[in-house]
């Protein structure tokens, strides 16, 4: 017990507590992202997969897995940065030059990290907490969530809020899913610049497919 206490608060780790608990939401952003394409569809495709979603027992596990594998992603976060600091502060640093620089986003995870969290906080405010709009779809009363998207998007604060942090959520991303590879161990030399671009290829499809929709919202709508 003592032994796997010490496993979880060792570099080693925390890294695959990161990994873990950034995989679920690795796998979220995406499925949240695509669902909500539906925008471009209709308002009615758009309120019946949001009613689909929320109606069955599932959500409540989703949910759960979120809030649990979040809480973990930030305190393991925090640790893990203080120890690097501590680290740090004891060794000769030298900042390393040319191609083999820290990239900016792999430098700045705490920051964006932490502006990433409090938009959730806000975004689940906004739209999971916001106004009850109600609409009948084929005789069956729901959310109008499309009414909601509409009317938080036609606001250009939100839209620009919402852009800066969608291209923040990009760069934690990009270099949160290649880190998550090399905690479970895929940190292979040959690989290092493969795995970099997976990184990259995914968070521009699940940052710039988020993007379009306050940008369509706000100019098509
Ligand atoms: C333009 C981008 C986005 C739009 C239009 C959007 C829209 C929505 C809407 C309408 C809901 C409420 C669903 C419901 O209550 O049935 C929701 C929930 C949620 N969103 Fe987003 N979202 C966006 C981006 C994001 C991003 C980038 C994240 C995370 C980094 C995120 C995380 C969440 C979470 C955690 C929930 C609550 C899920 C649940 O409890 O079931 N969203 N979103």
């Amino acid at each position: 017990m003592v032994r796997k206490l010490c496993f979880l608060t060792s570099t080693l780790g925390m890294k695959y507590l990161m990994g873990a608990s950034g995989l679920i939401w690795v796998g979220f952003v995406m499925a949240h992202m695509l669902g909500n394409l539906l925008l471009f569809v209709s308002a009615e495709a758009y309120n019946v997969y949001g009613h689909n979603l929320t109606s069955g027992n599932i959500i409540y596990l989703v949910e759960g897995a979120l809030i649990f594998s979040l809480s973990a992603h930030v305190i393991q976060g925090i640790l893990l940065t203080l120890k690097n600091r501590k680290a740090k502060g004891t060794q000769y640093h030298v900042q390393a030059a040319g191609n083999k620089k820290t990239p900016w986003a792999s430098r700045t995870m705490i920051f964006h990290g932490t502006i990433i969290l409090f938009f959730v906080i806000y975004h689940l405010i906004t739209f999971k907490f916001g106004t009850y709009y109600s609409v009948i779809i084929n005789g069956t009363e729901m959310r109008d969530l499309y009414r909601l998207v509409v009317e938080v998007f036609s606001n250009p604060v939100y839209v620009v809020g919402y852009a800066i942090c969608l291209l923040l959520l990009t760069a934690h991303l990009s270099h949160g899913v290649a880190s998550m590879f090399q905690s479970f161990g895929f940190n292979n030399r040959a690989h290092d610049k493969k795995i970099r671009m997976v990184g990259l290829v995914y968070a521009f499809i699940v940052g710039g497919g988020f993007l379009i929709q306050p940008i369509y919202v706000y100019f098509l709508n």
